[in-house]
């Protein structure tokens, strides 16, 4: 059984929870093959999807799970709200669990928004990303991808490349990788790497052909350009040119490198669309394997009284 009734972020979170998580998951990646798709796990449940931002992964991957689980589906679409009328996010959870509604999955631009709900609602909440804070189940279905194409965290040498200041993903992936004990590092330009990160035992590179030296694993992020982080450097061709993952440079490993990417990507960018598209890339896979994330974790929270 996991630890916590919600999800809100890989901080804290236990090994085992983490494996349990990422075992179950693997049952459900089974599931998503099969002609028959669906199970009749949540039935009788209900779960809210509130996206308060933009999402197309999340947001599908999270609605798909639902479904596969059976469970009943409401999605919140921020714009066609009363939040338009003033209405406050407070006054809008409680009217939507008047409802009676078992779960929440919210994305929200405001860091510690789903903590925030959990003091207002009885339902479990699940964090989709919220703000620069954390987005816990990307980096389980990231863990999930690296584990099922390498076979292990423990000891694997995993590099997060990019904006890690404006970056959720980056610190769940964080979090989480060292929990499972791997040796994690970052890799980016000194004005977009949080202070302080060397103090959770994170290797940090400014010169990314270190850190392809370094990886077994690159998970690079995507320039956040809606959070200011053009900013941070002269140009887009700047940033492409000293951190961009190339064909070029990663001739110059002599390893088979892991190449992931959250989505969605700026290419030309951060990656080069030949190594976005190309046979170390798992990107894609790390698409199909959210859903079964996404169902363990909804399975795991929905049905966690029940099998106390
Ligand atoms: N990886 C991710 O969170 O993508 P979306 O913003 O499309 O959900």
């Amino acid at each position: 059984m996991l630890s916590s009734r919600h999800l809100l972020g890989l901080y804290g979170v236990p090994k085992k929870d983490i494996e349990l998580i990422l075992d179950t998951a693997k049952t459900f990646r089974e599931i998503i093959e099969r002609p028959i798709k669906k199970v009749p796990t949540l039935q009788g449940k209900t779960v809210v999807n509130l996206f308060f931002e933009s999402s197309t992964r999340t947001r599908i991957s999270f609605e798909l799970a639902e479904k596969r689980l059976s469970a009943d589906v409401l999605n919140f679409s921020a714009s066609t709200s009363s939040l338009t009328k003033g209405e406050t996010l407070k006054d809008t959870v409680r009217n939507i669990e008047a409802m009676k509604i078992d779960m929440v999955v919210i994305r929200h631009s405001a860091a510690g928004s789903p903590h925030y709900l959990t003091q207002l609602i009885e339902a479990n909440v699940i964090n989709a990303g919220d703000g620069t804070h954390e987005h816990p189940t990307q980096a389980l279905l990231d863990m999930y991808t690296i584990r099922e194409k390498i076979g292990k965290l423990e000891g694997l040498n995993v590099c997060i490349v990019g904006d890690i200041s404006h970056s959720r993903v980056a610190m769940s992936n964080i979090f989480g990788l060292i929990t499972m004990g791997a040796n994690v590092a970052v890799c980016g330009p000194k004005t977009m790497i949080p202070k302080d990160l060397e103090k959770l035992g994170v290797t940090v590179f400014t010169n990314i052909d270190d850190a392809i030296k370094f990886a077994d694993v690159l998970n690079i992020l995507r320039i956040q350009l809606e959070r200011g982080a053009a900013s941070n450097f002269p140009s887009l061709r700047e940033y492409h040119r000293l951190y961009g993952v190339t064909k070029e440079r990663l001739l110059k490993s002599k390893k088979e490198i892991l190449i992931m990417h959250p989505g969605p990507i700026n290419r030309g960018v951060e990656l080069a669309s030949d190594i976005a598209d190309g046979s170390n890339s798992v990107i894609l896979e790390q698409v199909t394997n959210g859903v079964a994330v996404r169902m363990a974790v909804l399975y795991l929270i929905g049905t966690r009284s029940e099998n106390n």
